[in-house]
């Protein structure tokens, strides 16, 4: 059982105490419909609710995407936090204490180290931060000025500076600290057996999760150098770069006083902290790198509208161009404001002030726009050749767009752009989507024969979900393990009759997209016919497995050289054929002894 270091009973109760239609109930507004809550799914993009909640059963499902999970799962999901920090988060919901974390070996030193590398990152911010306000802070000091940073900023932004090479780590050794926890938590390096802080001499830009805990730092050095501008604390046990989005603990903040309409995504966090001073206080920022899915994940739990302000410099607009994709994918409504002349936000800010960047961001356009003046800066549209490239790529663009009144308003403005006649654009449109409907049609008829195939499979999924949930379809001579000899585990834990949130303490149901799709079957969509198709189903399956022993037996037969052998292969032949006949299910009865 997974219980990831806690007591079974302990977990029970804290389930049972946390009502998962009252916890999911705070996030999403659920409607009850038949034995069901419903909702539009918080974890893709909808707007026909397919996510339910089963009280009783304890466990939620989307037909949609499939996510499913019991309560802490989806504490765990939607707050993107570990087992633990949903064990937390619920326990502290229902004022249950927590008992002492008793795993295995592994999970309990894993949450000892990850809580020891919290604690060392919180005391480790807090003292650059005191750093800044000492006299050996003058260049840092300097440096600040010069570039127009207020106190109030310094303080919300928890910005920090770090002196020499050992202060800290002398600082973290009279906390109690070893060499090996500040190499955990990133803060240390080794050079020949000395340790020496990661960021030295740097200003410091601690990174918080969305829990307001301290989980890296991302630090500038002060004069320009050989080193690299910035460095960013390497992969620990907390600080996934991939997952990392700055101020996501301010924008969290944000939506909770409601002051959350859209989210500005910029390059650095020195453009954060230049947005959140022109204004923008829903800015935040992915860390140099594009954006990454989960980070996009993360952020739709917040809003659905962002605005994309990256640099507009090459890489700037390269960047734009993939995390469009990522961000569609997600449902986010985008728009892209445009940076000009190679400029960063908080550039714009200092040269050309506030009013500017509000311009920009006030001026922002959508996808389609932004991607055809894209393509339209590549071209030269005097060069006959050029022009009908451009063209090409803006109709691929426009073909995208599924709707065709949108597509109408796009093909105006390639006109204008173009001066190609609308007709002619209209004809192109028609012939490269034709292309894609070909291409379409191809990949469906592939998935047909992929269904066929999986016809067992489906047949299989039925009856495990029939074991679960419809004890009455059940006949009990029959032995479903011996039917579903690979499906042992789930069929056992069927036959116990636990509560399905249950089944999310025994497997890991995100790997185990059987039992998921099981836990997800609708059997409304089957009326009355539900027994007579689990019957169907269990001589799919049954028939299959005799016919396999019947292609066994006969191999055995041709090869056996034993008469009495082959006389006692031949009886068992015959028996097997005289149940695909008459559709015995002997073979599969549970025996006697058993
Ligand atoms: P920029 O070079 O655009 O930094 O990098 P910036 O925020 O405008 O900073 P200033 O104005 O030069 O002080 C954008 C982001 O890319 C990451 C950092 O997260 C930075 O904020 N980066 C940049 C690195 O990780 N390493 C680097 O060497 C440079
Ligand atoms: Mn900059």
């Amino acid at each position: 059982m997974q219980n990831k270091g806690y007591p079974a009973n302990w977990l029970y109760e804290l389930k049972q105490k946390n009502n998962i239609v009252s916890i999911i109930g705070k996030y999403v507004h659920l409607d009850k419909k038949g034995g069901k809550y419903w909702a539009c799914c918080p974890f893709h993009n909808e707007k026909t609710p397919s996510f339910t909640v089963s009280e009783d059963e304890g466990f939620f499902y989307c037909f949609g995407c499939k996510e499913s999970g019991d309560v802490i799962s989806f504490i765990q999901k939607y707050e993107s936090c570990d087992f633990t920090q949903a064990v937390e988060i619920l326990a502290k919901n229902a004022n249950m204490e927590i008992p002492k974390f008793t795993g295995d070996n592994d999970a309990v030193e894993k949450k000892q180290t990850r809580e020891r590398v919290l604690k060392l990152l919180d005391l480790t911010y807090k003292h650059y931060q005191q750093n800044l306000y000492t006299s050996d802070a003058k260049p840092a000091q300097e440096y600040l000025k010069k570039r127009g940073f207020t106190r109030h900023e310094l303080e919300d932004f928890k910005i920090g500076y770090s002196k020499n090479w050992t202060d800290l780590i002398d600082y973290l050794r009279l906390q109690g600290f070893t060499y090996k926890e500040m190499l955990d938590a990133g803060v240390a390096q080794n050079k020949n057996d000395h340790y020496y802080d990661v960021m030295a001499e740097r200003l410091v830009f601690p990174i918080f999760n969305s829990f307001n805990e301290c989980i890296g730092f991302s630090a500038r050095v002060l004069e320009k150098t050989d080193f690299a501008k910035y460095k960013n604390t390497a992969e620990t046990i907390v600080f996934q770069k991939g997952r990392v989005v700055f101020g996501i603990n301010l924008l969290k903040e944000l939506k909770k006083r409601g002051g959350l309409d859209k989210i500005i995504i910029v390059e650095g966090q020195i453009d954060v902290i230049a947005m959140h001073r022109a204004g923008f206080k829903s800015t935040v920022a992915c860390m140099g790198t594009a954006l990454t899915k989960e980070n996009a994940k993360e952020l739709k739990k917040l809003s659905n509208n962002v605005v994309l302000c990256f640099d507009g410099d090459e890489a700037g607009i390269k960047a734009t161009i993939r995390s469009i994709d990522i961000l569609k994918e997600e449902g986010f409504n985008v728009l892209i404001a445009s940076i000009p002349d190679k400029h960063d936000p908080d550039e714009i800010l200092r040269e050309k002030g506030k009013g500017e960047l509000e311009k920009i961001i006030s001026s922002a356009l959508p996808i389609t726009d932004f991607l055809i003046n894209n393509e339209l800066k590549k071209f030269n549209l005097l060069n006959a050749d050029e022009k009908s490239k451009f063209v090409k790529n803006a109709l691929e663009i426009i073909s995208k767009l599924g709707l065709s009144s949108q597509e109408d308003i796009y093909l105006e403005k390639l006109r204008n752009i173009s001066s190609v006649p609308i007709d002619i654009l209209r004809r192109d449109l028609s012939k490269l989507k034709k292309g894609y409907i070909k291409k379409t049609q191809e990949k469906m008829s592939e998935n047909v024969l992929i269904g066929r195939e999986n016809g067992n499979i489906r047949a299989i999924r039925f009856i495990l979900s029939s074991l679960i949930f419809k004890k009455n379809f059940v006949n009990n001579h029959i032995d479903y393990k011996k039917l579903l000899p690979r499906h042992v585990e789930i069929v056992e834990l069927a036959m116990k009759s636990i509560p399905v949130s249950s089944y999310y303490d025994y497997f890991n149901v995100d790997e185990n997209p059987l039992l998921r799709d099981c836990l997800g079957m609708d059997f409304s969509a089957f009326g009355d016919g539900g027994k007579r198709y689990f019957d169907e189903c269990v001589w799919l399956v049954a028939s299959q497995e005799l016919i396999r022993k019947q292609n066994e037996l006969a191999e055995k037969f041709k090869t056996c050289e034993s008469k009495e052998e082959r006389s006692q292969i031949a009886v068992k032949l015959n028996g097997i054929s005289s149940a695909l006949r008459e559709k015995k299910l002997e073979e599969f009865y549970v025996r006697e002894q058993d």
